[in-house]
């Protein structure tokens, strides 16, 4: 599967969680974009991008199985992020409920918000290693509290790849009266996803991870109920023509990575769709068996919350500085590993996608133990 790919067999990919990597029937269908683009911008611009970003959402949401018209373009999720959370009116004391595993760009936007209105952002503690799924439950709801405005709830955390249980604790924030915003930035294509049954407020996801879309191509959506008070986070001519006109126009951008997710979601279920997951799964959760084993620790998550990606614990303590040391080591040894300091101990977050079979993760396993040497 790695003639898919245009990646250099030198270099040891096995971090495709980071910034993905775009199939080349992907890439060739996002530069037949361009060149319609380039052929004449302001027709293509004026007259044909329109309909055509409509009929890109259309199909997106009907992969995840969601709303086109409440189904926004974005070019992150960390946008999609900071459109809902700076679409929210605080009131002092408010509080914006966020994980402990959440994504720190994501929460600096909590605590930009917050410090705006004079809120809190209060931080639900995950148990962790393997926390089981009632142990998160109960982190939820110690912290939610009747000014919980809004919580952040991340579908698959980044520093330790947990797949949460999003259902239960939507369900769990919703008999509380609280709204919930997911942010799913690896989901979309790492597990499978059905956005009508999950029933959040937000779901804000990523289609250039997990979904091999061109960076640049991501989501948010958007229950009908909250649609009229959720802007993008860059205001534009669309403001006060509905959701759908705010978000598909936020002054001149270059639309290919959008218009290429059709090619994209085909490239992905060409690889095996929901049974590329499923090995992607298997692969991820036998490696890191085999690297935990390697170095005598142990995974992060137990197999009911394991998705395509596993940490490892590594067999050093070490704070956040040491972390970034060694993944400094690692890319001058030819791959790169996201390395995090979770309560003192380091961690190694692998991937696994299509590109990648049991052999890369023993090469890996040497590069760790010669940087952990040097
Ligand atoms: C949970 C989570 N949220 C947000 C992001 C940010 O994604 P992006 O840089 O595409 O906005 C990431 C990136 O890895 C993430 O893991």
């Amino acid at each position: 599967m790695t003639e898919a790919f245009d990646l250099d067999p030198a270099y040891l990919t096995v971090n495709h969680g980071s910034f993905g990597a775009v199939p080349r029937s992907v890439q060739a269908a996002q530069r037949a974009w361009a060149a319609r683009m380039e052929a004449q911008p302001t027709r293509f611009l004026a007259t044909e991008a329109p309909d055509a970003l409509r009929a890109a959402a259309t199909v997106l949401a009907r992969y995840l199985n969601t709303d086109p018209e409440g189904l926004g373009f974005v070019t992150n999720a960390t946008e999609g992020c900071n459109a809902v959370l700076r679409s929210l009116r605080l009131a002092p004391d408010d509080e914006i409920l966020v994980l402990s595993h959440g994504y720190g760009a994501v929460r600096k936007t909590a605590g930009f918000v917050a410090a705006r209105a004079g809120a809190r952002v209060v931080e639900a503690a995950l148990p962790f290693p393997r926390p089981t799924g009632e142990a998160v439950l109960d982190a939820l709801a110690a912290a939610l509290s009747p000014r919980t405005r809004i919580a952040v709830l991340d579908h698959i955390t980044s520093p330790s790849a947990l797949v949460l249980p999003v259902a239960a604790m939507i369900a769990l924030c919703r008999a509380h009266g609280v709204p919930v915003l997911v942010d799913g930035a690896h989901a979309p294509g790492q597990v499978p996803l059905d956005l009508f049954a999950l029933d959040a407020d937000w779901y804000t996801g990523n289609a250039h991870k997990w979904l091999f879309a061109p960076r640049g191509c991501a989501f948010l959506a958007t229950a009908a109920r909250h649609r009229a008070t959720t802007h993008p986070a860059v205001i534009s001519h669309g403001h006060g023509d509905g959701y759908v006109a705010e978000f598909d126009w936020t002054g001149t951008r270059d639309p290919s990575p959008f218009l290429a997710i059709e090619a994209a979601i085909a490239a992905h279920a060409a690889l095996g769709g929901t049974a590329l997951m499923a090995r992607n799964r298997a692969l991820v959760a036998e490696a890191g068996t085999m690297l935990a084993g390697h170095f005598g620790t142990e995974v992060g998550a137990m197999p009911a919350m394991q998705g395509a990606m596993s940490v490892i614990r590594l067999p050093r303590a070490g704070d956040t500085a040491e972390a970034l040391a060694l993944r400094q080591r690692l890319f001058v040894r030819g791959t790169d590993v996201p390395t995090v300091a979770i309560d003192g101990a380091l961690w190694l977050r692998i991937s696994a996608q299509a590109y990648n079979d049991r052999a890369d993760y023993e090469r890996l396993a040497g590069l760790v133990e010669t940087a952990l040497a040097a």
